[in-house]
């Protein structure tokens, strides 16, 4: 393979959906992607599946809710020599049906710990390899979601509660048995994820804060749209999964379609109207055709910059970085 032509991206969880659609809108664009997923096979055999040239792509074996993992990612990615222009944060689990919480190996409440855990130590352990970057502006970019931004209508949904931090007592009391949730609260499975992403939002930001004057790293979040048909859904009820996609092609007319919002991130990672560090990026809640990315605000629990040098602090402690 001829890496060497190309600007290299690595995309978390592209076997599938988003994110496999964002590696097959690169790999169009010129650009080598790393695909880092925990099913090699799987994602071997879905970029066959959807024609990615085989000189533009290498399948990367990482599992994000293991720590030891990401780190063993992160040296083998560097064995390959392999420059890095831009990461992805795509990968998630979303496992609205648990009743009692699933642990990493760590001890800590599975989909915080694979969706933000693991991509905040994948994110700081790969800053040194973005900033060696020769591109003029390196970027880092992350999966957010509407769910999780309290500003949007689709923030506010109390199935099972809204996203929310509190004061961060969970992350404070050390995240282990018998705690489960960022704010200390009961276990909702499903606030969990939203929670899990509200981080990722509010990390993007203080990455940016912290490093993006010194680096010139663009840091930035999206919401591609509801990308209701993706295997995101595949652990909830059979019913939701037929009726959520109808609901939202037909009713919110938020649906958009995988390749889509795999155009989306391609264009936040790629294309310069999205160089702006700091900015999370939308196509707004009822898809128009042609409309245009705007910076959607972010709500108050995500701005708090005190609370996200807090969160910072203590999750850095929770991969071993403090
Ligand atoms: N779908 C939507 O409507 C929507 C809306 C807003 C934002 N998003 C965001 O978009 C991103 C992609 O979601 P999607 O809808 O494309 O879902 P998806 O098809 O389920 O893709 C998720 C990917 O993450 C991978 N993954 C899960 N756990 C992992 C782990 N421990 N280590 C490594 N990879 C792991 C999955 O791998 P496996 O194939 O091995 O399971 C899969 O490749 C997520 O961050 C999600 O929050 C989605």
């Amino acid at each position: 393979m001829n890496q060497s032509a190309h600007s290299t991206v690595i995309i978390t969880g592209a076997s599938s959906g988003v994110g496999l659609y964002a590696a097959l809108a690169l790999a169009k664009r010129d650009w080598f992607v790393v695909m880092a997923c925990r099913d090699v096979p799987k994602a071997e055999q879905a970029a066959r599946a959807l024609g990615i040239p085989k000189d533009r792509y290498a399948v990367m074996a990482i599992d994000l809710g293991s720590q030891q993992s990401v780190r063993d990612f992160v040296s083998a990615f560097r064995r390959t020599g392999y420059p890095l222009h831009a990461l992805v944060n795509n990968a998630a689990v979303y496992l609205p049906r648990l009743e009692e919480p699933a642990r990493s190996p760590e001890g800590y409440e599975i989909s915080v710990a694979t969706n933000h855990l693991g991509h905040f130590l994948l994110s700081r352990l790969l800053l040194s390899d973005l900033e060696q970057a020769s591109h003029p502006a390196p970027r880092l970019v992350t999966l957010g979601t509407v769910t999780a931004n309290s500003e949007e209508f689709g923030g506010k949904v109390p199935i099972p509660a809204p996203a929310d931090l509190g004061d961060l007592q969970g992350l404070e009391a050390g995240f282990r048995a018998p705690v489960a949730m960022i704010d200390g609260k009961p276990f909702k499975a499903g606030k969990a994820y939203k929670d899990s992403k509200l981080c990722n939002m509010v990390i993007s930001r203080e990455l940016h804060r912290r490093y993006h004057a010194d680096t010139g790293i663009v840091f930035s979040t999206l919401y591609p749209g509801c990308v209701a048909d993706t295997a995101l859904f595949r652990h909830t009820p059979r019913a939701f999964q037929r009726i959520f996609p109808w609901f939202q092609k037909n009713i919110t007319k938020g649906y958009v379609t995988q390749e889509l919002a795999g155009e989306r991130v391609a264009d936040v990672v790629a294309d310069g109207a999205f160089s702006q560090s700091g900015v999370h990026w939308s196509w707004g809640n009822r898809q128009k055709a042609g409309r245009q990315a705007f910076s959607q605000a972010l709500s108050a629990k995500a701005n708090n910059e005190a609370r996200a040098s807090r969160l910072w602090d203590l999750s850095e402690r929770m991969v071993g970085l403090a």
